[in-house]
């Protein structure tokens, strides 16, 4: 295979200095901020071809047999030059996720259409794996030995799926008693070492920070900023998916806010490279007790991170102190999106109705719709725009959740819950235990298909 010109040079956000060998922790040695990465390449527009050559390259990429053709990832690596050998990446076929209409949603929300990009479609079912492809690849090139990440889990997931296929070993660091069991189940089959400490997302972090300066350990959490090169991938595949027409809005969930950082780089740099001819609105939706990028924006313009002590049951975004804040105020800024909180309630009721149109997404993935609900009534999204929601994980990731939620013991004691009773019965199919007789499904058939039966 042959090997491409790396021209990736990653430079600090902040003061804007090029750090030629970066510290373990992906900041800057100048001024402590998050670095990205920068292409010479795009400035210049040398060695690149134009948008009609590359949409027409990556399409016919989509019949090639090689694994890097096969991940929908590297085969846009005219766009992620980071590695030396495209050959030998760390691929699972990551990527290549569908778009799915959502009409019962579409119809909750107010809206005419409704699009979802489904990131839980990847190998560990979510859209972790796109980024870890190309950090977990520059690892290996650059002679690691050890990965590791904190995690709400679905990071670990993924990078310890990807370091055994590397051959390499994963340290996992996650908050004990706040994953998941489907996010958990993972690192422990892909032979990771899974330390579950005593503390939050964010202590996690702390922690794994003081590991990295003593322990030679390739840290692939978001502030990796060749993970953010993997994900912006999935803003490129969505236009290709919609014939490079860009929708109104694109809206995504926000955690650490690494991944709403990454698809508006990728938003940004396609429009740059002509690929798109308008930029879509990025709207980020947080859980309320999550909310520190909707405080951070609201309460300080977005000039200086609000912290919060994170409590939310979508736990992948239980996240207090987002290390990619300043990445995602300035996403928003570039875009015109907005950020916005939903509470605990209205992410059930949401994830119910993705379910309901047969697709299904874990929590963090459902304060999509929730979000994008309050947008339409505010009137930042109108009735006839278009637009596309990223679901972030797959609905097997937190069985838990579901299963409590259509016995109705998720949000007992909880307040945005109490107000939303009604509708949050309305969505509750919760399993009924009978008799091993068939008169008695009979008779459960016949009520249910009564005129006003059935939940959709
Ligand atoms: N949705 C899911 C399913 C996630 O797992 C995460 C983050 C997010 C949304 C938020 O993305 O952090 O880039 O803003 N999960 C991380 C983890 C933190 O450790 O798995 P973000």
């Amino acid at each position: 295979m042959a090997s491409a010109s790396v021209s990736a040079r990653l430079v600090c956000i902040g003061c804007g200095q090029e750090q030629r060998e970066p510290a373990a922790d992906f900041r800057c040695s100048h001024c402590g901020d998050l670095l990205e990465v920068n292409y010479r390449l795009f400035d210049e527009r040398r060695n690149l071809p134009a948008a009609a050559q590359l949409r027409e390259l990556w399409r016919q990429r989509k019949t090639s047999l090689t694994p890097a053709d096969l991940s929908g990832v590297w085969r846009f690596r005219e766009v992620l030059p980071i590695v030396a050998q495209v050959g030998e990446v760390v691929s699972l076929r990551e990527g290549n996720t569908p778009i799915y209409e959502l009409p019962r949603s579409a119809r909750s929300a107010g809206l005419k259409t409704l699009l979802a990009k489904h990131q839980g479609m990847n190998p560990t079912g979510s859209f972790k794996d796109t980024g870890m492809t190309a950090a977990l690849s520059v690892a290996r090139e650059r002679g690691f030995r050890w990965v590791g990440c904190a995690s709400t889990g679905n990071t670990s997931a993924s990078m310890a799926a990807y370091a055994a296929r590397a051959g390499m070993r994963s340290l996992v660091l996650i908050p004990e008693g706040k994953i998941a069991w489907g996010k958990l189940a993972q690192p422990l089959e892909y032979g990771a070492l899974t330390c579950q400490l005593r503390t939050d997302f964010d202590g996690c972090m702390r922690v794994l920070g003081e590991v990295i300066d003593r322990f030679p350990i390739y840290l692939l959490n978001s502030v990796n900023p060749y993970r953010i090169e993997g994900q912006k991938t999935a803003a490129v595949e969505l236009m290709e998916q919609l014939d490079w027409r860009a929708p109104d809005h694109i809206v995504a969930p926000g955690g650490n806010l690494g991944n709403c950082s990454a698809l508006g780089k990728g938003l940004l740099e396609m429009q740059r490279l002509g690929l798109i001819d308008r930029l879509p609105r990025l709207d980020v939706i947080q859980a309320a007790g999550a909310n520190a990028l909707v405080r951070t924006v609201r309460e300080t313009g977005g000039k200086r991170l609000v912290g919060v002590a994170a409590e939310t049951l979508a736990t992948a975004i239980r996240i207090g102190n987002p290390a990619s804040w300043k990445k995602a105020v300035r996403v928003l800024e570039a875009t015109g999106g907005v950020v916005e909180q939903v509470s605990e309630a209205e992410i059930a009721i949401a994830k119910a109705e993705i379910g309901e149109d047969g697709i299904g997404c874990e929590p963090a993935s459902a304060a999509t719709l929730a979000g994008l609900k309050k947008l339409v009534a505010q009137g930042h999204v109108r009735a006839g725009e278009a637009v596309v929601l990223i679901l972030t994980g797959h609905v097997l990731k937190d069985p838990e959740y579901t299963f409590k939620f259509h016995q109705g013991s998720l949000l007992a004691e909880e307040e945005s819950g109490k107000k939303l009773e009604g509708e949050l019965r309305r969505h509750q199919r919760a399993p009924v235990v009978l008799d091993a007789k068939e008169d008695e499904i009979l008779r459960l058939l016949e009520r249910e298909s009564e005129p006003g039966q059935g939940k959709f």
